[in-house]
């Protein structure tokens, strides 16, 4: 099994690479330091994680000319924030998230949700009532705005987050650069088969988020099932000699889909790349699969008339209404 994948623009990407959404101030950069040490070669990054000057003064320490790393050995990925889809407002986006991390390109930039928000620069736009503030900006005419980034050269390809079917079509009739990798939740609890399938169909390759669960979500709550807890898992794990989380990425790893474990904590940084040298029999993938219950943990939620909603499902873009 390749520890990468070949992108339909032709890039070769690395299966596994660094998540860096909630890794705290004050912890990320050592996380990626530790990461490029023990041979990670992917970082997952976006400008929403308000973390990305403290990414790059990592990536600055290693990578250069004279440094461990060429420029080229590190592919790095991040993400266009929902309120700077408008079309003017994109390559200024891009050029923020590319001087915070230290670097003359990206190798892949995602639209990170298709929903817009007002712009400014609030990430989360309020009115007074707490509820967030939407734009009808269509992410069709951001998508064209991203398409010149690559023909400027300050990113290579191009690509989507948290996509439904039908909204990765409605990209594909219009796009001159197809999107490249859709990234979506992904774990045990939330496989995404059917949206997989339909991505691969179309040379969309599937980056999973969250791949571990994202137990440390912070809406998380008491009463929502932790995936690394598991106890089928943990059997698993035992017969492997291998670690819940292990088990978890090789599954990814097998199934074609890259993904990007968040992790600050040296060991289980190193542990989580130290998935290439074992497989899963089929009849184990299937077990896992079996797992499944559609179980989204990445939809902000919100309390109202008190019962526990999606914030954003009335957005006319919101993309989970649909199952894929
Ligand atoms: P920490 O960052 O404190 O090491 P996800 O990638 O699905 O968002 O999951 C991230 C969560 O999983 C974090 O709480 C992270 O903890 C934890 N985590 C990452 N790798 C492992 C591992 N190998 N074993 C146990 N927990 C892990």
């Amino acid at each position: 099994m390749s520890g990468f994948v070949r992108l339909s623009s032709g890039q070769k990407m690395p299966m596994v690479g660094l998540g860096t959404w909630k890794s705290a101030p004050g912890q990320v950069k050592q996380a990626v330091l530790t990461a490029l040490d023990c041979g990670y070669r992917h970082i997952d990054c976006a400008a929403a994680y308000s973390n990305e000057q403290e990414v790059g003064e990592a990536l600055a320490l290693r990578i250069g000319p004279g440094k461990a790393l060429q420029r080229e050995e590190v592919f790095i990925t991040s993400k266009l924030w929902n309120t700077k889809h408008e079309p003017e407002d994109v390559e200024a986006a891009c050029l923020t998230t590319l001087t915070d991390l230290g670097l003359s390109y990206l190798d892949l930039y995602l639209m990170h949700w298709p929903m817009a928000f007002q712009r400014g620069k609030e990430l989360m736009p309020r009115r007074e009532d707490g509820s967030v503030c939407y734009s009808g900006t269509d992410f069709k005419e951001t998508w064209n705005a991203m398409e010149s980034l690559v023909n400027k050269g300050l990113v290579k390809a191009i690509g989507v987050s948290n996509f439904n079917a039908g909204q990765i079509n409605d990209i594909l009739r219009m796009a001159k650069h197809k999107p490249v990798v859709n990234q979506v939740e992904c774990h045990p609890y939330m496989s995404q088969q059917a949206l997989i399938t339909h991505c691969g169909s179309l040379g969309i390759c599937v980056t999973a988020y969250s791949p571990l669960g994202s137990g440390d979500r912070p809406w998380a709550s008491p009463d929502e099932p932790a995936l690394l807890e598991d106890m089928e898992l943990k059997g698993i794990a035992l017969r492997y000699k291998k670690s819940p989380a292990q088990i978890i990425l090789r599954w990814h790893i097998q199934r074609g889909v890259s993904c990007i474990p968040k992790s600050v904590t040296p060991t289980r940084i190193e542990q989580n790349l130290k998935v290439f040298d074992f497989s899963l029999s089929e009849e184990d993938v299937s077990l896992v699969n079996s797992f499944n219950r559609n179980q989204r943990f990445i939809v902000p939620t919100v309390e109202r008339d008190g019962k526990k909603v999606w914030r954003d499902a009335e957005h006319p873009h919101f993309p989970f209404h649909d199952p894929y």
